[in-house]
């Protein structure tokens, strides 16, 4: 069986430095790509930089600085958030290289020759700050300035040459597509939406602009760049080492399995990028899952209304595993969510340091009161030992589809429910009063730490960081984690000496 699995976040802007909304895509990406490989599966996990375009243009200007030097300043506080994120990506793209370019100008060859691409003019509403053109039914006046319904951003009036992509031709072809592929746009609510759009006609799309000059030249007329989203969608393909379709990367990982994105940028993944994709007869991406907003107060967090969270001084005052255990956790995926520092707080306290962290040192350090840290080995399960070992047995195929389906909650919650319930068998349990029955004593020992390895086997995905510092002193590598292992239920080797772990979290003092 194949078991390939290609996963994307979208490519950031970089007309400003990250904010929580980016850290949360590519965390919750990352959680996807670590489960998959812990799965077997062969993963290949894309972030980069989106740079062309007039946003980015004129972010430069604005600081006195051609577009290359200031997208190298800005891209690189993107790539810096990757390691800080401890995002496992294989790549990180760049629109502005060289291969990236390459791939553009080859897919724009295509649409042209297949006859997908004529000249003509555009003349309507355009908003720099989305890269996006709008009809006059998806524009309201608002303070007396023309604004996007859907993003609130300000659009001008644009009148220009321009090259079109027949979409409007793309519109029976794309509802058929939606019809056969029922889970390409998740979540469902989305793919309705988009339906919808689709149903209410599709109109050819201007996909070169030529008052401006930063973004990759058309072939055929240099006079003209190519429009910044057909430039940006391509980055999925670039990467792969398109158009050369015959090498390993891409064979292996094309047609992607998600694009993960935010609900914003649904429009151009699930109806421009399958359009240009079928026109150019390439296959389309597998799945398209649009999450929601990460939210301040109740407004969308972005850089243009200056409410931002910055992830660097959250991680800076907490440290990175509660704050990408706390966004999987806290925001119900697909919806928007609030966060804030109050409840980042709380989470770390219960979830975290009493539930997860205190679990792992009382069972620890009764190990080493008793047993010299030496894995039990005169044991023997009993019904309830069995069945609290049993229950990942009994949910393992629903937790594997939850993740194939992006239903992280329930994944999550599992975990959480694991977690009480194990720290309730310790407490129900009282290995200590056990003293004189040295069988059951281990045996409370060993299934203590089986589910703590079980439970810290799911948590890498979540805090890789804090699941290996215990997975590591169970003598485990991160090579070797491996999902399935959550099945067995004697996988410690006994006697095997187990190592000392370190406090996890630190409980945050708060003052009410
Ligand atoms: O749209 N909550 O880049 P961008 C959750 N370059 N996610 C958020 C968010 C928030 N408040 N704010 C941003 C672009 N995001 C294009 C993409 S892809 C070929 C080109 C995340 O810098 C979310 O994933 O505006 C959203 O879709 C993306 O950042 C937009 O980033
Ligand atoms: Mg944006």
């Amino acid at each position: 069986m194949k078991k390939d699995f290609y996963i994307t976040t979208p490519i950031y802007y970089p007309s400003a430095k990250p904010h929580m909304g980016h850290a949360y895509s590519s965390i919750v990406a990352d959680f996807f790509a670590r489960f998959k490989r812990i799965q077997g599966y062969d993963v290949f996990f894309l972030t980069g930089t989106d740079e062309h375009g007039q946003k980015i243009q004129r972010a430069a200007e604005k600081r006195g600085m051609d577009p290359k030097s200031f997208c190298d300043e800005i891209s690189k506080t993107f790539f810096d958030l990757s390691k800080t994120l401890n995002l496992s990506n294989n790549d990180f793209i760049r629109t502005t290289e060289k291969r990236h370019e390459k791939s553009v100008q080859y897919l724009w060859n295509i649409l042209e020759k297949k006859n997908e691409i004529y000249l003509s003019k555009y003349s309507g509403w355009y908003s720099v700050s989305d890269e996006a053109f709008y009809s006059d039914d998806e524009i309201e006046l608002v303070n007396d300035k023309k604004v996007s319904k859907t993003s609130g951003s300000i659009v001008e009036w644009v009148e220009e040459e321009s090259f079109f992509f027949k979409l409007s031709k793309w519109q029976e072809p794309l509802l058929k597509f939606y019809k056969e592929n029922p889970n390409f746009i998740l979540p469902e609510s989305r793919r309705n939406e988009v339906i919808n759009f689709v149903k209410s006609g599709l109109k050819d799309l201007s996909v070169s602009r030529k008052s401006f000059s930063w973004g990759i030249k058309v072939p055929s007329n240099k006079e003209h760049v190519i429009y910044v989203w057909l430039d940006a969608l391509t980055n999925y393909l670039s990467a792969l080492n398109f158009p050369d379709t015959n090498n390993k990367l891409y064979k292996s990982f094309w047609p992607a399995t998600i694009h993960l994105i935010g609900k914003d940028i649904l429009r151009f993944h699930a109806i421009y990028w399958p359009a240009f994709l079928l026109a150019a007869e390439i296959k389309p991406p597998k799945r398209v899952y649009g999450h929601g907003w990460i939210l301040s107060g109740e407004e969308k967090m972005s850089k243009s209304k200056g409410n931002i969270l910055d992830p660097i001084e959250i991680i800076n005052k907490y440290g990175l595993d509660p704050l990408r255990y706390y966004l999987i956790k806290e925001v119900s995926f697909g919806n928007d969510g609030n966060i804030s520092q109050d409840k980042l707080e709380n989470c770390i306290n219960s979830d975290l340091a009493n539930n997860y962290g205190n679990l792992c040192q009382r069972v620890i350090s009764f190990l080493e009161k008793n047993l010299e840290m030496k894995v039990p080995n005169n044991f023997e399960f009993n019904i309830d030992d069995k069945k609290i070992l049993d229950t990942f047995n009994k949910d393992f195929n629903k937790l594997v589809d939850s993740i194939d389906s992006q239903d992280i909650n329930y994944y999550v919650n599992f975990i959480q429910e694991q977690l009480f319930a194990s720290n309730k068998y310790f407490n129900d349990q009282e290995p200590w009063k056990k003293k004189e029955n040295k069988k059951r004593l281990n045996t409370i020992l060993y299934v203590s730490l089986e589910l703590i390895r079980k439970i810290s086997v799911m948590l890498y995905p979540i805090i890789p960081n804090s699941s290996l510092k215990v997975l590591k002193a169970f003598n485990i590598s991160e090579e070797s984690i491996d999902i399935n292992s959550i099945k067995l239920h004697e996988n410690l080797k006994i006697n095997q000496k187990l190592n000392k772990i370190s406090i996890l979290f630190k409980k945050i003092e708060k003052n009410d």
